[in-house]
């Protein structure tokens, strides 16, 4: 499996995870002759896929949790969104079920650098962005060795964390160019509206609350909507403001590329300390793949390959899978141990993705 550029596109890749569309279903696995969709996904938002060919043939892309799993999450939490904006009423039993599923599946599962992001149409991305968010929140508490409740309190927070932006004006959330300043400080209510929102269902913890709340916080007080400092933020509100960040950095959006695991990766190392807790920043990154399988790479001698599998103890020296030579020409795949060959280096990774259409503000995280 690789992911590809919805541009880089061909007639004999397979598509390796299924693409949804306001909840529905509109590429299922193993559909051939994608290229033929191209069109469709840009409009929807959605500018790479999981795709399977021969170049990609048996490498594996970890997650930290079943494909089924994300997929059933993000229905209930849609679901239960909707449902909660025309009623004011939020059915907590599905959601429940959802964390409860997520903590067994992570609690479960080996101890891998997890490699892949989820892809989101523009219609789904408060969605796929939650559970992702979620999911990474997690993987950063079983480190911490929470108990299982403690987890649920986190599950629930972090899957609620943006419920806020149900209430903010569609045509801002999804505007595609920079927002003013006064369409900025809109969208920063959000965590008001939710906090507000989340007040009327009594049955939930506060903490969950408070997530909602605070997860744009920043440890140095650079943060909103209080402008807290470090002894006032709590370690869920610093571990889902670390998730919430990389995953929002990871995924592409309206207005801007998705950035490379890597990039993103220097982004919250760069900041810890100052904006984030420097020890879960460390917890968290300690469990992501530097350069994701399944994402092609330029080498220091200018070959192309797409990462095949991790090396563990060297973080920075996967296994590669060359199918370009140095002139840019295809030549039969054969695989680079980078860990063996140390006179290589990686100078670009994930390719077609690192070419942003403007440099990101923080703000707009
Ligand atoms: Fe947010």
């Amino acid at each position: 499996m690789r992911l590809v550029s919805i541009e880089m596109l061909k007639p004999e890749m397979r598509i390796a995870r299924a693409v949804y569309n306001q909840g529905a279903l509109v590429l299922p696995a193993g559909r051939s002759g994608v290229d033929k969709y191209i069109t469709n996904l840009r409009n929807m938002g959605v500018d790479y896929v999981y795709v399977e060919d021969d170049k990609s043939a048996g490498i594996e892309i970890p997650d930290a949790i079943a494909e089924r799993t994300r997929t059933s999450c993000k229905q209930i939490l849609q679901n239960t969104m909707q449902q909660f904006s025309i009623s004011d009423k939020l059915e907590t039993k599905g959601l429940e079920d959802c964390v409860n599923t997520v903590i067994s599946e992570i609690l479960n599962s080996p101890d891998i650098q997890v490699s892949l992001n989820d892809i989101a149409s523009n219609d789904e991305y408060t969605y796929t962005h939650s559970v992702s968010t979620m999911v990474y929140a997690l993987m950063i508490a079983r480190k911490l060795n929470y108990s299982e409740q403690k987890l649920v309190v986190l599950g629930m927070g972090t899957l609620l964390h943006d419920i806020g932006k149900m209430l903010i004006d569609k045509e801002v959330m999804f505007k595609e160019g920079k927002l003013t300043k006064q369409e900025y400080e809109y969208v920063k209510m959000h965590t008001l509206y939710g906090y507000q929102a989340l007040r009327r269902i009594t049955v939930l913890p506060e903490q969950v609350r408070q997530i909602a709340y605070l997860h744009h916080e920043r440890l140095d007080g650079s943060g909103y909507p209080q402008g807290l400092s470090g002894p006032d933020l709590n370690e869920m509100i610093r571990i889902v403001s670390i998730a919430d960040v990389y995953d929002a950095l990871t995924t592409d959006r309206c207005y801007r590329k998705r950035w490379p695991a890597n990039k993103a990766m220097d982004y919250l190392l760069e900041r810890s300390e100052k904006e984030f807790d420097p020890v879960l920043v460390g917890l968290f990154t300690q469990q992501l793949a530097v350069y994701p399988n399944g994402s092609m790479v330029r080498l220091s001698n200018q070959c192309i390959g797409i990462v095949a599998r991790q090396n563990r103890s060297m973080p920075l020296r996967p296994v590669i899978r060359i199918i370009m030579d140095s002139n840019g020409t295809e030549i039969e795949p054969y695989e680079l141990d980078m860990m063996e060959t140390l006179s290589v280096t990686i100078i670009e990774s994930e390719l077609e993705i690192i070419k942003t259409k403007r440099p990101v503000s923080p703000d707009e995280l």
